[in-house]
């Protein structure tokens, strides 16, 4: 049985997980966080992680950028591994996340769905295919209207995948509209559509002369990632200090 504390566990995804873990025998919600700390599910929860004194195996969190540095400093002062779902964190927060890997277990995904990571792993010997037969490589996103963050974290690690296999050449380009030329062979656009309540959608797109090839992943349900946040969890139980991702969860 893997013990869990929910760090914004009254949002959208906690609620999705504490729903998942109530139907899983191997796995249990033994606390949660969340600023409103009231809620229908039998756990107790706190306003502040730091105030959670009840003992776990793994942290899930899916809540605010705001909560990162209180989070990490809590994962390590006790040696609980933690699973890094929130978007949108700065360049000092991603250090800082790295930082604490030295010290415990770190899981951080910007996608906990399978279909995502195994698109991310596909993407690589297409960019090495198409990119140096001229292929333009461009990247749509669509997410609900109450998202904060953009573009999403899933697209910026499609892209990151396609820039790694080929050798980091490429600059992202997250704005046409500031400037007046052609693009570069040597980028990738990057654009971002908010709106409704769109799960998450993402389709990148390799556009050479004449033909186009799509890659296109659908979010239908948030269960997507709140069943790999629980496998993440399970996984990541007992596991020494690094960092790991959800590939590392795949190959098991
Ligand atoms: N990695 C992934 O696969 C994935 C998937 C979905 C969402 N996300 C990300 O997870 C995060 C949460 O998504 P959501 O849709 O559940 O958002 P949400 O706004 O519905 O939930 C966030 C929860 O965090 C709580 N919270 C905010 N600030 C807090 C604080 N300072 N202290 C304690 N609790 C606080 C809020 O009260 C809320 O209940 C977002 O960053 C989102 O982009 C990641």
């Amino acid at each position: 049985m893997t013990r869990v504390i929910m760090n914004g566990c009254n949002g959208h995804m906690g609620r999705v997980i504490s729903d998942l873990c109530a139907q899983d025998d191997d796995v249990e919600i033994v606390a949660g966080v969340d600023i409103d700390t009231q809620t229908p599910y039998g756990y107790p929860v706190f306003a502040k992680i730091a105030d959670c004194n009840v003992e776990a195996d793994a942290i899930i969190d899916f809540s605010h950028v705001s909560c990162i540095d209180g989070l990490l400093t809590y994962s390590v002062e006790r040696s609980v591994p933690v699973i890094v779902c929130t978007t949108g964190l700065s360049e000092e927060q991603n250090a800082a996340v790295r930082a604490a890997s030295e010290k415990v277990a770190v899981l951080k995904s910007a996608n906990m769905s399978l279909g995502i990571n195994t698109l991310i792993e596909l993407l690589k010997p297409a960019a090495r295919a198409l990119a140096p037969a001229g292929f333009d490589v461009e990247i749509v996103e669509k997410h609900h209207n109450r998202k904060l963050d953009a573009p999403s974290g899933t697209a910026i690690a499609l892209a990151d995948s396609v820039n790694e296999a080929m050798d980091g050449a490429y600059e992202y380009k997250l704005d046409r509209s500031s400037e007046r030329k052609k693009r570069d062979k040597k980028e990738i656009g990057i654009q971002a559509v908010r709106g409704g309540n769109i799960v998450g959608e993402h389709e990148v797109f390799f556009c050479g002369t004449d033909e186009v090839i799509t890659f296109k992943h659908t979010a239908y349900s948030r269960a997507i990632f709140g069943k790999g946040a629980i496998e993440a969890a399970k996984f990541l139980a007992g596991k020494p200090a690094g960092f790991y991702d959800m590939g590392d969860v795949i190959r098991g």
